[in-house]
């Protein structure tokens, strides 16, 4: 079922006027809508073309795939690995494993949340950062870490990491 029905054009114009355009997700369509089981697949190019999945881009899935609306957004919500929601252009994760947790990542945390104005899984409405606490980041010698866009940053304490943030926030400022 990959043409496109009247249904599916109405929802594309709406998606276009977000600044999605899913042309871009035309190749995938073609290849997967057909194949059973690929849903997971067609979800993860979705992903990695615009970044996360908006909830019209899920009905927009489900009418190019025949797959039932209801069926796509429970697994876009059932599994971790999909967004629904555009995260910053630096994503904070900090890391709650226990050597972390055992040397202050909780202290680290609440004071990045209240430096941002935001709690854990959300975005600051500059779109400048998303925050998310994860399990074991790998590197637990440096605890307490986090990550900040693959760059990780070790034996953190509260203000370590709210210069970390002010650091960012005066290049962002700069490259205005
Ligand atoms: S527990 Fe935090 S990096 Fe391993």
């Amino acid at each position: 079922m990959s043409e496109i029905c009247k249904c599916a054009m109405a929802e594309a114009e709406v998606l276009k006027k977000d600044g999605i355009d899913t042309d871009l997700l035309e190749p995938t369509l073609k290849e997967y809508s057909a194949v059973k089981g690929s849903l997971i697949t067609i979800l993860q190019h979705a992903q990695d073309i615009y970044g996360y999945l908006p909830v019209e881009l899920l009905n927009y899935i489900a009418l190019r795939t025949g797959i039932k609306a209801a069926k796509v957004l429970g697994v876009a919500t059932f599994y971790a690995q999909f967004r629904l929601e555009p995260i910053g252009k630096y994503l904070i994760m900090v890391c709650q494993g226990t050597a972390c947790h055992v040397n202050g990542s909780e202290a680290v945390q609440q004071a990045l949340e209240e430096e941002l104005g935001i709690r854990d899984g959300q975005t600051t409405s500059d779109g400048l950062f998303s925050i998310k606490s994860v399990a074991c980041l790998g590197c637990c010698s440096l605890s307490p870490v986090m990550m900040i866009n693959g760059e990780a940053y070790g034996t953190l304490t509260p203000d370590k990491a709210r210069g970390i943030i002010a650091d960012i926030r005066a290049k962002e400022a700069q490259n205005k």
